[in-house]
């Protein structure tokens, strides 16, 4: 491992469940990684809270105060320079992105999805697949590109549909699995095992 740790900005926008499993994984050493920020459009936001919690810098702002999606955007780059981010972590953060944070941190930034991509893009995930009634559904790493959940899938873990699953029961076993993924999928790349070639994705066991 590098002698200095990877630092990471994680972005959420909700509960920040995903961000507590991180915070947590730090804390015994799991994750190779320092949590160095928290980024948020959602100053209220329970994340927050995690976050003051863990002893984490949280850069909050609401959109409404800029004029356009890059101007935000490009407060937040500054932001990231000036944390030394290595290693960008979308965790239910809710803004689609643009070229301004996509551009200078392709193949540095990561999202979890709960569903196997590429079924079930966007939001509602969990609910577009019990409608659709597929028997497996999951959670998705992958690298971050300028669509909607498209880019190169670094893991993935799947969970069986139940016949009597309702959307929170589903929920819960699909955030469990992501729990773990999501910290494994950040050791990898802190270890410097994951390879990016095009949409191919090369983890070194
Ligand atoms: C997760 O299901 C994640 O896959 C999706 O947003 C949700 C965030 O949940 N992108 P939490 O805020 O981490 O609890």
């Amino acid at each position: 491992m590098p002698a200095t740790p990877l630092r990471i900005a994680v972005f959420a926008s909700g509960s920040g469940s995903n961000f507590q499993a991180l915070a947590e994984a730090a804390g015994r050493g799991a994750l190779g990684a320092e949590i160095a920020l928290l980024v948020t459009d959602k100053p209220d936001a329970p994340v927050v809270e995690r976050a003051q919690r863990f002893g984490i810098d949280v850069f909050a702002f609401r959109a409404k105060a800029y004029p356009s999606r890059e101007a935000y955007e490009a407060e937040i780059v500054a932001k990231l320079r000036e944390a030394d981010i290595g290693l960008i972590v979308l965790a239910g953060y809710m803004r689609l992105i643009t070229d301004v944070l996509v551009a200078p941190y392709y193949g540095r930034m990561i999202n979890i999805h709960p569903a196997l991509l590429p079924a079930f893009p966007g939001v509602r995930a969990i609910r577009q697949a019990l409608e659709y009634g597929v028997k497996l559904t999951g959670a998705t790493v992958h690298f971050v590109d300028g669509g909607m959940d498209s880019g190169p899938i670094i893991a993935q873990r799947a969970v069986e549909i139940r016949g009597d699953d309702t959307e929170e029961t589903l929920a819960e076993r699909v955030h469990a699995v992501e729990h773990a993924l999501l910290p494994e999928a950040v050791r990898w790349i802190a270890e410097g095992r994951v390879a990016l070639n095009g949409r191919i994705v090369t983890v070194r066991r």
